[in-house]
């Protein structure tokens, strides 16, 4: 089992390809109003999850709410790919502006499993060529360093390597 140990209050980032599962990790652990999520805010704004062109605006109000719940003292969760590291920056940053700190959950899944997920998904399935940029971009951010994301600011760093470990989690909150 693994325990995950987070301050509460604190921002919680899920890094992970689409289909790998952050939005069910994210629905397992957390309550709806503590999830950010990129799509539900390109959903929001332009009635459609996946319409890229919304990703900008998505992303402004996605970090609009995340300041604004961060300076309350609520826990937060970013439900987005965050595979970029200027992503994960500008979130870090978010953070540190409220003085809390950012634990990363990095779902690092073997590719064919996550294919075959977004493959099988009910609704809203991504080009399997997207997921398979995905998970070469996340392979490359992972491997970097010594230590995934070393150097990025988060206080904690989780990698989640199969899924028999992700279903085991268990999610504890420290009040700060
Ligand atoms: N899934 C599963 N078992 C898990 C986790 C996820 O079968 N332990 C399935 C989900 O039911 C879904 C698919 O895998 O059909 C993708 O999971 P999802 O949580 O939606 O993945 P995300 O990482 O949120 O994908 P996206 O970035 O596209 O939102
Ligand atoms: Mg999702």
């Amino acid at each position: 089992m693994t325990r995950i140990v987070v301050a509460d209050p604190s921002l919680i980032v899920l890094v992970g390809a689409a289909g790998s599962g952050k939005s069910t990790f994210a629905a397992r652990h957390f309550a709806p109003a503590e999830i950010l999520s990129s799509d539900a805010y390109r959903a929001l704004i332009a009635g459609d999850a996946t319409d890229q062109r919304a990703t900008k605006p998505a992303f402004g109000r996605l970090h609009r709410e995340l300041a604004r719940r961060l300076a309350a003292g609520l826990l937060s969760v970013v439900d987005a790919t965050n595979i970029e590291p200027a992503a994960r920056r500008a979130l870090v940053t978010r953070a540190a502006g409220a003085s809390l700190p950012a634990t990363a959950v990095i779902l690092d899944l073997p590719p064919s499993l996550v294919l075959a997920r977004n493959a099988a998904r009910p609704s809203r399935v991504v080009a399997d060529e997207i997921v398979r940029r995905h998970l070469e971009r996340l392979r490359v951010t992972i491997d970097a360093r010594a230590t995934p994301l070393d150097g990025e600011g988060f206080a904690q760093v989780v990698v989640l390597r199969d899924p028999a470990e992700v279903d085991a989690v268990t999610m504890v909150r420290e009040r700060g």
